[in-house]
């Protein structure tokens, strides 16, 4: 395998836009400096969403502007124009929109239908472009929707390739419950990269199941090299009833270190952030790699 991965580092975003305890601004700032000390230099720091839908992402303007001038890359979460116009306010560079396979998901998590939500996005996509701001596109659902039960494959390629065709530079494949298992997902990344270069799909695998690494795997042998984590395993959907968080950023490292693919990633420091995070949120990590380490630390 070529050994340069790129991990998107999504735990100040996903992770905490569903935990119970509310982090502060300051916290959130923090977390994002010390994921950026431990070298994730990619991360997604929070999302212009309505406050109501999503109250834990209030003061994601105040986060950005915290962390900007730091020689990184930091993404935010856009739904329509005025969500834009607030990520553009604070200078962000990149911004992710968010589509679904399924009708029952996008309808429970952003009030529209999956036509609908692409109209929404094309003069956010258009208006964007001219800005010389770059548009990531998520699509959720792609192995399975918490309301529609099992999606075809050809649903996921259909959005993808709309997202794509828009104008996005990657687009995002998003297991937002954590169903799936290998074979389905290797299945996926191949259909999928007949119309968006495989080069330019990154996996966005939650852990609900236990699979996500296994899901990877299979995805980096289909020869993906792009990948969504968050620290800790943090975090969740509110609009995914029961749905886990993503693969752990730990988790992630520890494999693809182990398999001789360089990330730049300092464990030490990665686990401090999290265990820091942790404790403000009131629960230990659930990645695996960190939850040994601290057993390990504990032992000594
Ligand atoms: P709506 O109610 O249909 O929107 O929500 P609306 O245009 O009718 O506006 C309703 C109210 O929201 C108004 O305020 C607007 O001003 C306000 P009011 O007049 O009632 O006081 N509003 C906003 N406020 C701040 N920022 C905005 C914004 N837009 C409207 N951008 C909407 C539609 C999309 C806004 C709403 O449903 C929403 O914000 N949804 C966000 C859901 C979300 O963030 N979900 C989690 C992220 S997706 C995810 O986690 C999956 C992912 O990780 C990939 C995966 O795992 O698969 C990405
Ligand atoms: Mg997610």
């Amino acid at each position: 395998m070529s050994n340069s991965v790129r991990i998107i580092e999504v735990g100040p975003r996903d992770g905490l836009q569903n935990e119970q305890m509310p982090v502060s601004v300051e916290a959130r700032i923090g977390f994002v400096k010390a994921l950026f000390a431990a070298g994730l230099h990619t991360i997604e720091v929070g999302s212009f969403v309505s406050p109501k839908a999503i109250p834990k992402m209030q003061g994601s303007d105040q986060v950005f502007c915290g962390v900007r001038d730091l020689p990184g890359e930091f993404h935010v979460l856009v739904p329509n124009e005025k969500g834009y116009e607030g990520a553009r306010a604070v200078g962000a560079k990149v911004i992710a929109v968010f589509a679904s396979a399924s009708e029952g998901f996008s309808r429970a998590n952003i009030n529209c239908s999956v036509a609908e939500s692409i109209e929404r996005f094309r003069p956010v996509i258009e208006r964007a472009r001219a800005d010389g701001i770059k548009v990531r596109g998520y699509v959720s659902c792609v192995l399975g929707c918490p309301y529609d039960g099992d999606i075809a494959p050809n649903s996921v390629v259909d959005i993808s390739k709309r997202l794509w065709q828009l104008g996005c530079y990657e687009v995002s494949l998003g297991d937002t419950i954590g169903v799936g298992t290998p074979t389905k997902a290797r299945q996926l990344l191949r259909a999928v990269a007949g119309e968006v270069p495989m080069q330019n799909l990154a996996m966005h695998f939650h852990d609900t199941y236990g699979q996500a690494l296994a899901n990877l795997y299979a995805g980096l042998e289909e020869g993906s090299r792009i990948i969504d984590s968050a620290a800790g395993g943090l975090g969740g959907c509110p609009y995914a009833p029961g749905a886990t968080g993503n693969v752990g950023t730990e988790d992630v490292v520890y494999m693809l270190e182990g398999m001789g693919i360089a990330t730049g990633v300092d464990m030490e420091k990665l686990l401090a952030a999290t265990n820091t995070i942790s404790a403000l949120i009131g629960r230990p990590p659930v990645s695996r790699v960190a939850a040994a380490l601290n057993a390990k630390a504990r032992a000594r």
